[in-house]
C-alpha cells in the first residue's frame, strides 16, 4: 500500500516533471560518450556521415580540369583573331613561310598555366617604311602595342593601313628631329631614308634625321627607361679594305663625300647610343644592317634589286653601274626583322651585322632577275656613281654566336615573293595613269 507522501509524491505535477527532468537527464548520457572520443575520431566520423568526403572529391575534380582546359580556351580566345589576321597578312607577303606561326604557336604553349607574357609596348620610328612595316607586322603578330612614329617622307600609309583599326596598332605623324613624349618599353629606331636616291635628296636633312633625331630618342628611352635599338648600316665600313667586314672593322668612309651625309650620320649615331650608354646607362642594342629586299620597298628607290625587278616588270633595260663586277649580299627582310627582334631581346649591345653572307657581282644579280622576270631582258651599263663601294659582305659568327640568328632564305625564294608585290604595284600604277 502507497503512503499519502508517495501518493502525493506520484500525482503531483512538480514531482512528475522533475522525474522527467532527471530522466532526460539520465538519458542524455552521449554527451559524456563523447567526451571519450579523440577530435580525430570525431572528425573522421563526421565527414563519412555527412558525406562530406563526397564533395571534397567533386570539387578537386572540376578545379582540376578547368586549370586543364584553361590554356586551350586562352589561347582560343585571347590569340587566334590576331593571329589568323597578322598570319594571314605575312603569308601574303611571304613573310611568315619560314615558321613564324610555328614560333608563335611553341611560344603560347611553352608560358606556364596560368602566366602570360607581359605585352610590351614598343616604339617603331620609320614604321611605315619597307623594314620597318614587317617588323611592325611582327610584332603586333607576337601580342604586343605598337606606335609608329613616321613623317612619310619615304614611308607609306598602305604598308600598315591592314592594322588600322586594331587598338593594339598607332601610328603617328611626327618628324623624329623634333622631340616626342611618349610611354614606352622598347624603342626600335629605324626613322631615316635608306636608298642613296632618298638620302642624297636632301643631304642637310638626312644627317639632322640621323643626328638630331637619335639624339631625341636616346633623351626619351633614358627618360622612361625604355630600351633602345638603333639600325645602322654597313655603310659604316665605307669602301672596306677588310673583306668581310667584320664588326670590329673601323672602316673606309670618305667624310666629305655625297654620302657622307649617310654613311657618317649613321656612325655619329652609333656614337650617340654609345655614349648614352656608357654615360647614362640607357640599354642600347646597335644592328648594323646589310643590304636588304623584300615586298614593299620603294618601287624607284635607286637600290639595285628594286632597281633591276621594277625595269624588267617595266620591260625596261637592267641598269648595271661600272663594269658590274662590284659584289653585295643580299638579306630577305624577314631574316632581317628576326635578327632585329632576338637583338632587341637577347643581352648583348653589338654592334651586329645583320646580313646574308652570299655574295653576287651585280651581273650576277641581274641574270637572277632576267631569269625570274623576263628571259629576254636586256642589260646596260653606265658609268659608276660617286663612293660606290667595290665589295661588301657580312661576317656574321658574332650574331650566329650570340644572338643564334642567321639567315634562312636564299635569294631564289625571296625574289619571287618580292617580284608578286611589285607586280601588283606598278599594274595598280600604271591603271591609275590610265584613269587620269
Ligand atoms: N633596307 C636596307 O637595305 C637597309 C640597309 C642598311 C640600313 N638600313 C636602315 O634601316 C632603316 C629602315 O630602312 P628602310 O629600308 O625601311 O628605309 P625606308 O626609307 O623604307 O624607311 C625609312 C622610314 O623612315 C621614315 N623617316 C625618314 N625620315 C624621317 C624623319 N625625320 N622622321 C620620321 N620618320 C622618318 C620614312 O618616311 C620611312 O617610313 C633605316 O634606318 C636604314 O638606314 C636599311
Amino acid at each position: 500500500m502507497q503512503t499519502m507522501k508517495q501518493l502525493h509524491k506520484q500525482s503531483s505535477p512538480v514531482s512528475h516533471l522533475r522525474d522527467i527532468e532527471m530522466n532526460q537527464h539520465h538519458t542524455y548520457s552521449p554527451k559524456a560518450h563523447k567526451h571519450s572520443r579523440s577530435l580525430l575520431q570525431r572528425s573522421i566520423h563526421y565527414i563519412i556521415k555527412e558525406q562530406r568526403l563526397l564533395f571534397i572529391l567533386v570539387g578537386i575534380l572540376i578545379t582540376s580540369a578547368f586549370f586543364i582546359m584553361q590554356p586551350t580556351l586562352s589561347r582560343l580566345s585571347h590569340s587566334d583573331p590576331r593571329l589568323l589576321s597578322s598570319v594571314s597578312v605575312l603569308d601574303h607577303e611571304g613573310v611568315s613561310s619560314y615558321g613564324d606561326t610555328g614560333m608563335m604557336t611553341a611560344a603560347i604553349r611553352r608560358v606556364p598555366v596560368g602566366i602570360r607574357r607581359k605585352r610590351l609596348r614598343i616604339v617603331v620610328t620609320g614604321g611605315a617604311g619597307f623594314v620597318g612595316s614587317h617588323l611592325v607586322d611582327k610584332l603586333i603578330g607576337r601580342g604586343d602595342e605598337v606606335i609608329v612614329i613616321d613623317n612619310f617622307f619615304t614611308g607609306r600609309k598602305e604598308n600598315v593601313m591592314h592594322h588600322f583599326g586594331d587598338s593594339r596598332f598607332e601610328l603617328i605623324r611626327h618628324d623624329v628631329v623634333e622631340p616626342i613624349l611618349l610611354e614606352v618599353d622598347q624603342i626600335y629606331h629605324l626613322a631615316c631614308p635608306a636608298s642613296p636616291v632618298h638620302y642624297k635628296y636632301n643631304p642637310v636633312k638626312t644627317i639632322k634625321t640621323n643626328v638630331m633625331g637619335t639624339l631625341n630618342m636616346l633623351g626619351l628611352a633614358k627618360r622612361i627607361g625604355a630600351r633602345f635599338l638603333l639600325t645602322s648600316t654597313s655603310e659604316v665600313y665605307g669602301d672596306p679594305l677588310e673583306h668581310p667586314q667584320k664588326e670590329t672593322y673601323w672602316g673606309n668612309v670618305n667624310p666629305i663625300g655625297v654620302r657622307s651625309c649617310y654613311d657618317e650620320g649613321k656612325r655619329t649615331a652609333e656614337t650617340l647610343t654609345m655614349d648614352y650608354h656608357r654615360g647614362a646607362d640607357v640599354e642600347v642594342r646597335i644592328a648594323r644592317i646589310f643590304n636588304t629586299y623584300g615586298p614593299r620597298m620603294c618601287l624607284d628607290d635607286g637600290r639595285v634589286v628594286s632597281n633591276f625587278v621594277a625595269q624588267a616588270i617595266r620591260k625596261q633595260p637592267l641598269t648595271v653601274y661600272g663594269d658590274g663586277k662590284q659584289t653585295r649580299s643580299f638579306q630577305y627582310v624577314a631574316d632581317l626583322v628576326n635578327g632585329l627582334m632576338a637583338l632587341m631581346e637577347g643581352e648583348h649591345i653589338g654592334p651586329f651585322n645583320l646580313g646574308n653572307p652570299g655574295e653576287f657581282t651585280m651581273l650576277e644579280l641581274a641574270q637572277v632577275v632576267k631569269e625570274t622576270i623576263d628571259p629576254s631582258a636586256v642589260i646596260e651599263f653606265r658609268e659608276n656613281t660617286a663612293d660606290d663601294p667595290h665589295k661588301r659582305k657580312p661576317d656574321i659568327s658574332k650574331a650566329k654566336d650570340l644572338l643564334n640568328w642567321e639567315p634562312k632564305v636564299p635569294l631564289w625564294e625571296g625574289l619571287p615573293l618580292m617580284v608578286s608585290d611589285f607586280q601588283n604595284r606598278i599594274l595598280n600604277e600604271e591603271e591609275g595613269k590610265g584613269q587620269k
